[in-house]
């Protein structure tokens, strides 16, 4: 039987951003790697969503010239999936309540989930991008939520705590249903995300 050569791709993505997770000494971040542990993420089980671009694109390359200075093996990987990934937006959101320009400068793709290359079991991991000079506001989900943000110079706030910056590779963790932020300054932003449980409630904009 020959291997997908998607899966190989896809399971180097994986490989790269499980082993630099596994450096890291915190309890979330253990919850995310267990999490996806338990997934079905076997050649066998490779998916083949349908690809879509997005607006938000255009930063991609700027996105990981930045981002392999951070981790170059999850850079490249990331490098690899791009014409296969499906970049999306949810539906709720426009320029009328986030702010002209968010629509062209936003979008989401699912690497596990039911719109990714393994459909996952309730968990969703993914990645998310940002163009420069937006404000994704206030907003809350009651699943736990992991961002890893791959490139710097991005604020991000949770709770009552102001926005603060954040560089790359800082583990940010959103308790079920605490409201939470994310700005841009002049950079772009791609951040890797995960839902770690109670996936099916989407975000909800404050
Ligand atoms: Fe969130």
């Amino acid at each position: 039987m020959s291997i997908d050569p998607l899966a190989i791709k896809v399971r180097a993505f994986l490989d790269a951003a499980r082993h630099r997770l596994e450096t890291y000494n915190h309890a979330n971040v253990e919850e995310v790697l267990a999490r996806l542990g338990e997934q079905a993420t076997g050649f066998e089980a490779i998916r083949h969503p349908e690809p879509g671009s997005l607006p938000v694109l255009t930063y991609l390359d700027q996105c990981l010239d930045e981002a392999m200075h951070f981790d170059a093996a999850l850079a490249r990987s990331i490098a690899d999936l791009r014409p296969h990934f499906q970049w999306r937006q949810s539906k709720a959101y426009s320029d009328a309540v986030l702010g002209t320009g968010f629509i062209e400068n936003y979008g989401w793709c699912e690497i596990i989930g039911p719109n990714g290359f393994f459909s996952g079991d309730d968990f969703l991991l993914g990645l998310l991008m940002l163009g420069p000079h937006q404000h994704y506001r206030d907003h809350f989900h009651p699943a736990p939520e992991l961002y890893w943000p791959l490139t710097s110079e991005t604020e991000w706030r949770m709770g009552d705590e102001p926005l603060a910056p954040k560089a790359a590779g800082t583990v940010i963790w959103h308790r079920p249903n605490v409201v939470h932020a994310t700005r841009t300054r002049g950079a772009p932003l791609l951040t890797l995300w995960s839902w770690t449980r109670d996936t099916a409630t989407p975000a909800q904009l404050l």
